[in-house]
């Protein structure tokens, strides 16, 4: 099966990669489906919603900071830096990807679409007010206040049941749409629209390589599936790439 893909990659035209929060697993960060996932031991509509944020502030900042400092205690694994040198190497043309840790940047890569936002940006959750910015560790006092207008500031991910932000979305369907093979990492498939990137570039005629530990709603439509740790997996196939 690497000998499948590794084949496939070399006579791709356009190859890009998408990605969950397997790929970031072995960086220690939790998964939300998984046997230990986030999900199992919280309710993500306490959490991740909205509704939540707006009944207790307090306890959605309480569990990001928590997962910022997970975060920020994390490195990117040989699975991010694999791709990263795909990328480096002219393979790779982009890194879509759901995951909010910005382990990909960190990683090398250039061309990481955020899907679902970045923890460590937090924006004003007054719509009307557009004030964004960028933290390098959690903030202090919880919920932070926004200094232009007071409101309280959120962090920038999307939370279930808002739209994906749309130049992020747009920019993703359009390499989905002009690639001819995409990487599959780490992602159970079960959040739209961020699963359907895989099924845009297999109906366009493209071929899907799949990386997992297990299966997922992706795996009935993968060419190839790598049924593997992604940090162990990855750098197989960049060997075999002569990378
Ligand atoms: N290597 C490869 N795959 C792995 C590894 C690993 N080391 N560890 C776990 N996996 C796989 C699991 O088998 C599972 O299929 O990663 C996947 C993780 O699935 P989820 O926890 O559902 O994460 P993800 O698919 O990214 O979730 C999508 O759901 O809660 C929302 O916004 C959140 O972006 C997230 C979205």
């Amino acid at each position: 099966m690497f000998n499948e893909a590794i084949e496939l990659i070399k006579h791709s035209r356009y190859v890009i990669a998408f990605t969950g929060a397997g790929i970031s697993a072995e960086s220690g960060i939790p998964t939300f489906r998984g046997p230990n996932g986030l999900w199992r031991r919280f309710r993500a509509e306490d959490l991740a919603t909205p509704e939540a944020f707006a009944r207790n502030p307090t306890l959605v900042w309480e569990w990001y900071k928590w997962r910022m400092k997970v975060i920020s205690r994390a490195k990117p694994n040989a699975a991010h830096l694999a791709l990263a040198k795909m990328e480096a190497a002219g393979i790779l043309r982009a890194v879509i990807t759901q995951n909010v840790d910005g382990l990909h940047t960190s990683a090398g890569s250039r061309n990481v679409i955020e899907l679902h936002g970045n923890i460590w940006r937090i924006k004003c959750s007054n719509s009307i007010c557009n004030f964004k910015s960028m933290l390098s560790e959690p903030p202090e006092e919880i919920p932070p206040k926004c200094p232009r207008c007071g409101s309280l500031l959120r962090p920038d991910v999307v939370w279930f049941g808002e739209p994906l932000p749309p130049e992020a979305w747009e920019k993703a369907v359009t390499e989905a749409s002009r690639a001819d093979l995409v990487i599959v990492i780490g992602t159970s498939g079960a959040v739209m629209p961020a699963a359907l990137i895989p099924t845009i570039t297999k109906d366009k005629g493209g071929k899907i390589i799949e990386i997992n530990i297990g299966g997922s709603a992706i795996t009935p439509i993968a060419d190839v599936f790598i049924k593997c740790r992604a940090s162990e997996a990855l750098p197989k196939i960049t060997e075999g790439l002569g990378l």
